[in-house]
This record gives C-alpha cells, structure tokens and sequence, in this order.
C-alpha cells in the first residue's frame, strides 16, 4: 500500500448517464475514509483546462446518488485533444496538488487520459459511464441498465396505443453504433423485430413479416441509431412496399439517457467508485475499473477500445424470438 496519495481530483466526462452521482458519492467516500482529500473537475476535461473546481463532501453527494445525469456536469472537449489544452491541464492539477485522478466517462475519455500519461505521472483510473454499453473491459456500463429500463417503458407505452389502432410503430433507440440498447429494450418489451448495427437487416423479410402479422395486431420494430439503414429509409420502404400499412415513428431520444438510475447502476457506480480509490491507494495507474461475471477487474487504458459485437447467447434469442 502506498500512503503518497493525499489529494484526487475526479471529473464525469462525455455524454452523462445515470449512476455517475452514486459513483461519485462512492470516490469520495472511500476517499473520505483514507483520509483522502477530493476536488471535483466541472465539465470533464474542459474543467481541468479551465481549473474549474469545486470541493466535495460525501454527506452532500449522498443525497444526489438517485438523480440521474451527474452534478459536476461534463462535456465532450476538444482542447484537451491538442498538447497546450494538456499542458494547461497539468498545469492546474499541479498547481491544487493533485496525487491522482478518476474519470467516470467513455472510451474518448480513456483515449484522452491515455496520451495524457504521455506528458504526466499523474495515477489515473477511469470508470466506464455511458448508456451504450460499448466498451471492451467490462460487461456493463453505468447508465446501460437505466437507458433500456426507460426505453422499455417508452415501447410499452406505444404498444397500448399501436395496438388499439393496428398500427406499425418503427421506434428508435440511441447507442451511437452500439445495438446494445436495442437488443435489451426490444427483446424486454417483446419488438417483433429488432434492427442493430451489428446485423444485416433484411428488409424484404422485414415488409413480408409485417404483412403477414399486421392485419390484426400492431406490429412493433426497435431500430438502433447506429443501423445503416436508418428510420427515415426503413418507413419510407414499407410504406412504397405496401401504402395500406399505418406506420407511425418515434425516436426515444435523450428521454432515455435522463431520470433516476435504476438500483442496478446505483449498485454498479458504488462499486466502481469504491473499486477505483482503492486501486489509486494500492498504486494502480491508467487502468478502467469494470466487472466481468459480475467480479471486480482492471483493464489497462490501451486495451479499452469500442466493444462492437453483441455476443452470441444475445443474438440467439434476438433469432428465436424476432424471426
Ligand atoms: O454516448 C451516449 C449517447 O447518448 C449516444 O447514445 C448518442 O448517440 C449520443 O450520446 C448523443 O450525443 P449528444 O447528447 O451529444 O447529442
């Protein structure tokens, strides 16, 4: 055990998700029990360049762990990408006396404080938030299981209306080019067919499917952002394909990246967040806290790329169940 680190700056970085305040709570707690002091970064990196910083305690951050989005606030920054923006950055860490650093963010905020180490011997140890779900190192994300609980909700709501007129909705869901959130929201409100990036779509199969089943029943398709085909065109060829069909759109949007985390990802951003301070007090540096079969590991920053496979137990049921 190394007893050098006295003072961790953390910051929440790229597109908020919900378990960052319960993760947060958890880095200054433990933090609080080594004796540790803690500033918070607002605005992700664009905070370490502008040295915009707040102190924390963790009686206050208690109070904020079931509001989703994160109370330091973030930002995808583009300065921190050139060497002055970083220069700056050490500056300022230097200047407060900072010993190490946690980020809670994705695989751009890994990137970053990877050739950040270029310049620095500042520990870092990254959290993985975001509602994707798309980062190797670890089987989920914070924010993942709140994002498709939301758009699981969002489906079923428009299942009442769309079966009441026998209508076809086309729904889509965010991931950037992940299908994870489509995979788990669509098969867990029972979409009859499920579009992701990952998969050909095959939209003949798809036209003659909702011919066949929507003359009595709504017929409900999850579509992922990411998917090449896109809602626009998919509707656009049902509707060339068969003008009887009644087809509405919906895009779930930032609806599905806000609202309170579920107990999962409060759960997960406790554990992350307690998991990354003892790491920094045990001497770990530049690695992403992450659980594997629901076990606690360290990945190194270099090997946290994008995760871009569904694994294939998922795809099996997503074949069993929308084909
Ligand atoms: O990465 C999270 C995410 O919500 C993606 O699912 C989506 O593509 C993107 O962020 C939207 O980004 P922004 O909030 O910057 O529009």
């Amino acid at each position: 055990v190394t007893n050098k680190i006295k003072h961790i700056g953390i910051f929440t970085s790229g597109g908020d998700a919900p378990g960052m305040n319960a993760a947060l709570f958890a880095l200054v707690k433990t933090a609080e029990r080594n004796k540790i002091k803690v500033s918070g970064f607002r605005k992700g990196f664009e905070g370490l360049i502008d040295n915009d910083v707040i102190q924390l305690g963790a009686r206050e951050l208690q109070k904020t762990m079931h509001l989703g989005g994160t109370i330091l606030k973030t930002a995808r920054s583009d300065r921190f990408r050139s060497i002055e923006g970083k220069r700056q950055a050490l500056k300022n860490l230097q200047k407060n006396q900072i010993d190490a650093l946690v980020a809670i963010g994705g695989d751009g905020t890994f990137r970053g404080l990877l050739s950040f180490s270029e310049i620095s011997n500042i520990p870092c140890i990254g959290i993985p938030g975001t509602i994707d779900n798309d980062i190797m190192g670890t089987d989920y994300t914070l924010g993942f299981d709140s994002a498709v609980n939301t758009a699981m909700k969002c489906i079923d709501n428009i299942r009442d209306t769309a079966e009441s007129h026998n209508r076809v909705f086309i729904v889509e869901v965010m991931g950037r080019d992940s299908g994870y959130i489509g995979i788990y929201s669509g098969l867990a409100a029972g979409a009859y067919s499920i579009l992701i990036p990952e998969n050909a779509n095959d939209l003949t199969y798809l036209i003659g499917k909702i011919e066949h089943y929507n003359s009595e029943n709504a017929f409900i398709v999850v579509l992922s952002e990411g998917d090449e085909l896109g809602i626009e065109l998919v509707s656009s060829k049902i509707r060339e394909a068969n003008a009887k069909i009644d087809i509405r759109l919906c895009k779930i949007g930032h609806v599905q990246r806000g609202g309170n985390p579920s107990a999962r990802d409060r759960m997960l951003g406790l554990r992350l967040g307690a998991m990354a301070i003892n790491s920094i007090v045990h001497g770990e540096k530049n690695k992403m806290a992450g659980i594997y079969s629901n076990q606690l590991n360290l990945t190194a920053f270099e090997h946290v790329v994008k995760q871009h496979h569904i694994d294939l137990e998922l795809q099996s049921l997503l074949k069993l169940f929308c084909r």
